[in-house]
């Protein structure tokens, strides 16, 4: 029995109206992109670091997902509630194509000169060293902790239309399509997770390590990374710009930060963010890509 404090859930409340807190139907799509108007390695604004390191994060996608299914699959035999088991059903369906989107950007970075291979081999070498030495509650709780980063990172993607429209259209259109299913399934793992394991302690030490460890020394590393097997030159001025795109004013991470942060309140859950009608409007933006 674990010592931490649970998470602050009504359990009656639960019982009367039911276990899954989604506020929006979860659809998986299918959509049809073409990336070969991504032809050159420096994609974005010219800059090999911001390029390496959207790479690098496309990159742990296909690997990084698997692991989210296979962790909040793993508690489906204990989930009571209709609702919340057809949740996680459509969430692995969301999660399964963005991977199949994933690695084909992943072949056109690759033909670019970008090693994919040797980084994805990496990740999957992590994450079934994980899958053998992790509890199946620590590695729920880490895929909670990274579902909030994604829909943080969603979040991002369909409100800074300025910052997105620096990407070529197709990993733009990726990005968003991604984004719009990741705010839609945001809350899964974690009602899965609180009806499931309901440690707080727990769910909190994965959140510190995975934000302030984990997430930003991996980042690096896999941009360093590719940044030397591509053999570029990185310059102080592309450093410099690295560094205003991420802190800067209305920067990657200054934009965000409150969203990041809202995760340590006492009770709080991932719609408590509503933001339905952002996805209800991208959903019209981006249907030409969608395949019915
Ligand atoms: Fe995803
Ligand atoms: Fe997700």
């Amino acid at each position: 029995m674990s010592a931490n404090p649970p998470l602050v859930v009504d359990k009656e409340a639960d019982s009367l109206e039911g276990l899954s807190k989604s506020k929006m139907k979860i659809e998986p799509r299918k959509v049809g992109i073409d990336f070969s108007d991504i032809k050159s390695k420096t994609f974005y604004c010219d800059n090999p670091c911001i390029s390496a390191m959207w790479v690098g994060l496309s990159v742990s996608f296909p690997p990084g997902e698997a692991e989210f299914i296979k962790s909040t699959r793993a508690f489906e035999s204990r989930i009571t509630d209709d609702k919340l088991l057809e949740d996680v059903q459509k969430f692995s369906h969301q999660e399964a194509h963005h991977s199949l989107q994933h690695r084909l950007i992943n072949k056109q970075f690759q033909s670019l000169g970008y090693d994919v291979p040797s980084l994805d081999k990496f990740y999957k070498k992590e994450l079934s060293k994980r899958a053998e030495q992790w509890s199946a509650e620590k590695r729920l709780a880490r895929t909670v902790v990274a579902e909030h980063v994604t829909a943080v990172m969603a979040h991002y993607a369909l409100t800074q239309e300025e910052k997105m429209s620096h990407f070529p259209a197709s990993l733009k259109a990726l990005f968003q399509w991604h984004a719009i299913e990741e705010i839609e399934h945001k809350s899964v793992a974690f009602d899965v997770y609180r009806h499931c394991v309901d440690d707080r302690g727990l769910l909190m030490r994965e959140y510190y390590y995975f934000v302030f460890f984990e997430f930003p020394f991996g980042i690096y590393m896999s941009t360093r990374f590719l940044l030397k097997e591509l053999g570029i030159k990185v310059t102080w001025q592309h450093r410099k710009q690295l560094f205003a795109y991420l802190f800067g004013k209305a920067g990657l991470i200054s934009s965000v930060k409150s969203l990041y942060w809202m995760f340590k309140r006492k009770g709080f859950h991932p719609w408590d963010t509503d933001d339905s009608d952002l996805v209800e409007d991208w959903k019209q933006k981006l249907a030409p890509h969608f395949q019915h």
